[in-house]
């Protein structure tokens, strides 16, 4: 492995901050989200209603614990953290011309502490956090305006921490809202929520131009402020596998893979293909693309690919195949994978396909890969101040060799590997805090009750092993 290979951790800023309404900062798509589980979804809510339980209002307080918690990430031997900034610590409306000089401290003094102990800060611009007021008033990423202000938001940030951040990441998961019937995803990444006369498909369409043309934009800004700076998409990649060797399978399998890589070809390449096109016009759709987005687009390309990795789905147009019908993974086209294991939450572990999609996703960009996060989200057992999370580290322990062999066997430019929720989060799908993913474990649960106190697992002390030795020592 490369000596300077970015091991780390990743967290979003609105599901471990919490201090939601502390120093200025607005309400976010975030905030007005309810705890659920894997069998209840969480509901969004018509504004921050009184008696509701907002689990990432309070998140694991990491606002105020950060200092405590970044010396425990040192002494694991992080090369790098992945967070994101919270939108509405720095305009809390989104709208506004000025920015919260306290929301840009907080991050001086985050950032401040992570260089303390030579801790890169890996940071995305949007984490499923938009502010609130932007959906209300413009209808979320539907409007145009959103570009500006998503602009004028990045650009502001990037001049602030210049010289404290290099690496950029656009908008977290951007395909997620591909997945067109759980409304979670169209929320989270674009704040909007489906009317019954939308066409769900071409309204996302008109959402992820303006996001790409933004996110463009933001590219070309970056370049501008620090010629230094690398500023990389997030797909959130889930190998598609044909159930059968039947061609209506493997086309299936290859149009879902096609729908997702869309996302990446565009800030990838800088433009449509033509198949978007060809859908495009037989469906009718009339998407409001202008000559000079094209142009845009084609010169704000991305520095390097994100991507999460968690799980692979399996399609299939077989009568017999047996049909997830899962709300949280989507898409009635999945089926279940009689090779692979699932978590107690029904995400398919699969370590191979970490392999196979670095593989797919190198030969098709030849362009450095970040894994910005990749987790084993668990109800851990807390056992006397231990917790012997086996299974963790059994997990990351696979998903690290097959990356390995990526690198070395395969040749993948890889730039690092972040494990999400390095310190126990909010989980994003669900809202609970049992759905744990930590090497820290946090005295929290599912109704906000505990004292917050971290605790050390087993798998702090073999991360920071793995760290050590930069990598697995891979047995024969
Ligand atoms: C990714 C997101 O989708 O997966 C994270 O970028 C999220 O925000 C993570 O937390 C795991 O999902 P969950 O629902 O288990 O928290």
């Amino acid at each position: 492995m490369n000596k300077d290979f970015l091991w780390g951790g990743a967290v979003a800023a609105h599901q471990v901050e919490g201090a939601w309404d502390l120093e200025g900062k607005g309400i976010s798509i975030a905030d007005v989200m309810t705890a659920g589980s894997k069998d209840k979804a969480r509901e969004i809510t018509d504004g921050v209603i009184d008696g509701e339980y907002y689990p990432n209002h309070e998140g694991i307080d990491f606002y105020h614990y950060y200092k405590e918690d970044i010396k425990m990430f040192a002494e694991m031997g992080f090369k790098c953290l992945r967070t994101s900034i919270a939108w509405t610590r720095i305009f809390p409306n989104g709208d506004e011309s000025e920015p919260n000089e306290a929301g840009l401290k907080f991050y001086d003094n985050l950032f401040d502490e992570l260089l303390k102990y030579d801790i890169e800060p890996v940071i995305t611009l949007s984490h499923f956090e938009m502010p609130y007021h932007l959906v209300k008033e413009y209808g979320g990423w539907r409007n145009r305006k959103l570009i500006d202000f998503f602009v004028h938001f990045s650009a502001t940030v990037m001049r602030r921490y210049k010289d404290k951040v290099k690496y950029w990441l656009t908008f977290n998961e951007i395909n997620n809202q591909r997945i067109l019937d759980n409304p979670i995803y169209a929320w989270t990444n674009s704040g909007i929520l489906y009317k019954d006369d939308d066409n769900k498909l071409e309204v996302m369409y008109q959402a992820t131009h303006y996001q790409f043309v933004a996110g463009a934009l933001v590219v070309k800004k970056a370049k501008e402020i620090n010629p230094a700076f690398q500023v990389g998409c997030v797909l959130a990649a889930t190998p598609n596998y044909p159930l059968t060797s039947d061609p209506n399978d493997i086309l299936l399998a290859q149009q879902e893979d096609d729908n997702q890589l869309f996302f990446t070809d565009v800030q990838v390449r800088g433009h449509y293909s033509k198949k978007v096109w060809k859908s495009w016009e037989n469906s009718g759709y009339s998407i409001d693309v202008t000559e000079e987005d094209l142009m845009c687009l084609s010169e704000g390309t991305v520095d390097f690919i994100g991507m999460t990795y968690y799980l692979s789905n399996t399609v299939s147009t077989r009568p017999e195949a047996k049909r997830l019908n899962d709300k949280l993974l989507g898409s009635e086209v999945l089926v279940e994978n009689p090779m692979a294991e699932t978590t107690e939450w029904g995400w398919t572990i699969d370590p191979k396909g970490l392999r196979y999609y670095l593989n797919l996703l190198a030969n098709r960009y030849e362009l450095p890969i970040f894994i910005v996060e990749n987790g084993f989200g668990y109800a851990d057992q807390f056992e006397d101040g231990s917790i012997h999370d086996k299974e963790r580290m059994e997990y990351l322990t696979e998903h690290i060799k097959q990356m390995q062999l990526a690198i070395e066997e395969d040749g993948a430019d890889v730039m690092g590997y972040t494990v999400w929720g390095c310190i126990d989060p909010i989980s994003f799908t669900t809202g609970e805090m049992r759905k744990r993913y930590g090497f820290l474990y946090v005295d929290r649960d599912n109704n906000g009750n505990g004292s917050l106190k971290r605790y050390k697992k087993d798998s702090f002390y073999w991360y920071q092993e793995l760290i050590a030795n930069n990598g697995l020592v891979m047995k024969d």
